[in-house]
């Protein structure tokens, strides 16, 4: 079989699969195994198949995600690996970093982020402020793996602190910013397949109404920042007024929420007292 023909044949199978870009995924794939980029793999439908695109093919139709065939996922302009174990960085994410960036925050300020996974919000920052010193927290050994690799491929100076961030491993550190993404799914909701099958359940459950990491955060993270220090949480779709609610509740100014590109109220912003 030629290339041409194996694309042919696999953007069918990803279609009928229920893929929404069945087309654009067969020639990442095959991209990804001839190891050029995807223009070359238009070009080139003379070239014969070898059997690892098949065995690849294969996973993406039991449902695994294309990131963890691929090993990678752009974030930010940057280039982050990663693979089972660690969550893949979402499009909406970078709402986050935009809003970090938008701090007027002084040279040296120092930042935490909470559940770095692949730390694609910790090194993109890093990244557009070599001068803030990142510091990034994860409970997941395989997350703390993959944002120490990525830190340094991507040439940013991050501090990885592998832990549970409840359990007094932060204890006595002060930080002018906290951000993160935590863990946001509430147990009963359901999820598509490729996310609830494959992506860890660590970064994605947050008691049952998805809202548990945030009653903490809320409670806890003032304790980790400076007088006035700033928290920006990213929320699932409909959870940013009950997570404003929250942190007023629990003391914080709260300010109005950064939106993504669909619109959604997607960061919380708050300030400690
Ligand atoms: C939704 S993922 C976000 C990953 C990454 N920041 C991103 O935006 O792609 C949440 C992360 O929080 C981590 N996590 C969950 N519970 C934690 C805890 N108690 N302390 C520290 N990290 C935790 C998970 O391992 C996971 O990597």
């Amino acid at each position: 079989m030629t290339l041409a023909e194996w694309l042919r044949q696999a953007t069918a199978a990803l279609a009928e699969t229920g893929i929404d870009y069945p087309a654009l995924e067969s020639q990442v794939l095959a991209a990804h195994v001839y190891n050029v980029d995807r223009t070359q793999v238009l070009v080139h439908g003379e070239w014969p198949v070898p059997a690892e695109l098949d065995a690849l093919l294969e996973r993406r139709l039991g449902c695994e995600p294309l990131a963890y065939l691929t090993g990678v996922r752009e974030f930010f302009g940057l280039r982050f690996v990663v693979g089972p174990g660690v969550l893949i960085p979402r499009q909406e994410t970078e709402t986050l970093v935009e809003a970090a960036l938008e701090l007027d925050l002084p040279t040296g300020a120092k930042v935490l982020d909470i559940g770095t996974g692949s730390g694609c919000v910790a090194i993109s920052i890093a990244f557009e402020r070599p001068d803030w010193q990142v510091s990034a927290v994860d409970v997941s050994a395989a997350a703390a793996g993959y944002a120490t690799r990525n830190a340094e491929a991507l040439g940013t100076h991050l501090e990885v602190i592998e832990g549970d961030v409840f359990s007094g491993v932060l204890a006595g550190r002060r930080f002018d910013l906290i951000v993160s993404n935590p863990p946001y799914v509430g147990t009963g909701d359901p999820l598509p397949p490729e996310i609830e099958l494959h992506e860890p359940p660590q970064a994605l459950y947050a008691g049952e109404d998805g809202l548990d990491f945030y009653r903490r955060l809320a409670r806890e993270a003032q304790a980790w920042l400076q007088p006035s220090g700033w928290m920006l949480l990213e929320v699932g779709d409909h959870q940013a007024e009950l997570v404003q609610v929250l942190l007023r509740d629990a003391g914080w100014r709260v300010y109005l929420p950064a939106f993504d590109l669909s619109g959604v109220a997607r960061v919380v912003r708050a300030q400690g007292p």
